[in-house]
């Protein structure tokens, strides 16, 4: 088992972080209720969904609902994609003053959608564009503004650690590094190692991500990319207390106990009932759909389960579904297991 490297803590401006491990922002996956959730088991820093900057400035219905916080939030980072640095300046002003700690600009996003609309990890072909962009909006607010990107466009391109140093001098206070190029999209597997050069080129916080599963994981990216921290994204799917396992074994816990059948049978209806007060039944039920997969990843019947739960509708009968597939997993644990 790797050996946690020393960490320091980090600093966002005027915010100190009381841990290292981040939530990564994920569309369609990190709302408010599976934010709340993650801090609820103990994160120190959870992200927005991508919010695109011009309808943010329109204040759309969907944008305002990514952007919302509550009491037990802080510090809320609001993650912002665009191309124009006014739009994107106006766009941070105002969800400074609705009530956003840290603004995130994304640098990092592959869609196609989002890259053909010049924003995202397009803008790491245009240095300086990106760095107008956040100039802009470190003007704009007085919270501190961070940058998430990649690597580069592509492995001949590996211009991560330029774009950094001219981050770090127009005012961004961290950057998050996610170890692909564009051009990998997902493919392939994180270079941890690469993002130390990043590190090695700005004192600002730097944040690994990509890849990275468990406290193992965590301990190798921060050794080989030598960043302040790490963010985990996939790897929390169906587990929200994952963050707050990975940031107490860097700090030395020998063994986290994960949530039992029953606490995770809890989580999952209670994660439900807080997706529908958050949507409402319609739209929060074909949404949760995922959620409740991952949760049952691993667990007796869980193909079964899936299959069926994608088909359900009406909360009462997903509740009903989620009732049975738990009690079955009781059930499961209450028989003798067969000796080895
Ligand atoms: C479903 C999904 C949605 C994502 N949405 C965003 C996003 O809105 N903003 C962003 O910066 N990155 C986004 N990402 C990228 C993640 O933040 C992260 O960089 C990437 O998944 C690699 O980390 P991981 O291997 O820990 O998942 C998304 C990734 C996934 C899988």
């Amino acid at each position: 088992m790797p050996r946690a490297p020393k960490i320091n803590m980090i600093k966002i401006g005027n915010i100190t972080l009381q841990d290292n491990t981040l939530l990564a922002p994920m569309s369609g996956v990190t709302d408010l209720p599976f934010r709340r959730l993650v801090k609820k088991f103990g994160a120190s820093l959870v992200i927005s969904e991508m919010i695109a900057s011009r309808a943010m400035i329109m204040q759309t219905r969907d944008s305002l609902k990514k952007c919302q916080k509550d009491d037990s939030h802080f510090p809320m980072s609001v993650q912002l994609a665009g191309c124009d640095p006014e739009v994107m300046a106006e766009a941070a002003k105002l969800n400074q003053d609705l009530g956003a700690d840290i603004i995130d600009i994304n640098f990092g996003c592959p869609v196609k959608k989002v890259v053909n609309g010049f924003a995202g990890s397009a803008l790491m072909r245009d240095e300086d564009l990106a760095t107008r962009i956040m100039e802009a909006v470190v003007k704009a607010v007085k919270i501190p503004v961070t940058m998430k990107m990649r690597l580069g466009w592509n492995y001949e391109n590996l211009n991560a650690p330029s774009l950094a140093k001219k981050a770090e001098d127009v005012g961004i206070q961290m950057l998050t590094v996610h170890g692909r190029t564009r051009c990998q999209m997902y493919n392939g597997s994180a270079n941890w190692e690469l993002i130390s050069q990043t590190k090695a080129a700005v004192k600002i916080p730097v944040i690994a991500n990509g890849d990275i599963k468990n406290s193992d994981d965590a301990k190798k990216a921060l050794e080989l990319s030598k960043a302040d921290g790490v963010m985990v994204g996939r790897a929390c799917y169906g587990k929200p207390w994952l963050i707050a396992q990975i940031n107490a074994e860097l700090k030395g816990a020998e063994k986290i106990i994960i949530p039992s059948i029953e606490e995770q049978h809890k989580i999952v209806l209670n994660h439900v009932k807080e997706m529908i007060e958050h949507y409402g039944e319609q739209t929060a039920i074909p949404l949760a759909r995922k959620h409740i997969g991952w949760y049952s990843s691993g667990l007796k019947d869980s193909a079964e389960f899936r299959a069926k739960i994608n088909v359900t509708n009406g909360a009462e009968n997903v509740f009903d579904a989620i009732e049975k597939f738990y009690e079955l997993q009781f059930l499961h644990l209450l028989q003798p297991q067969e000796s080895l």
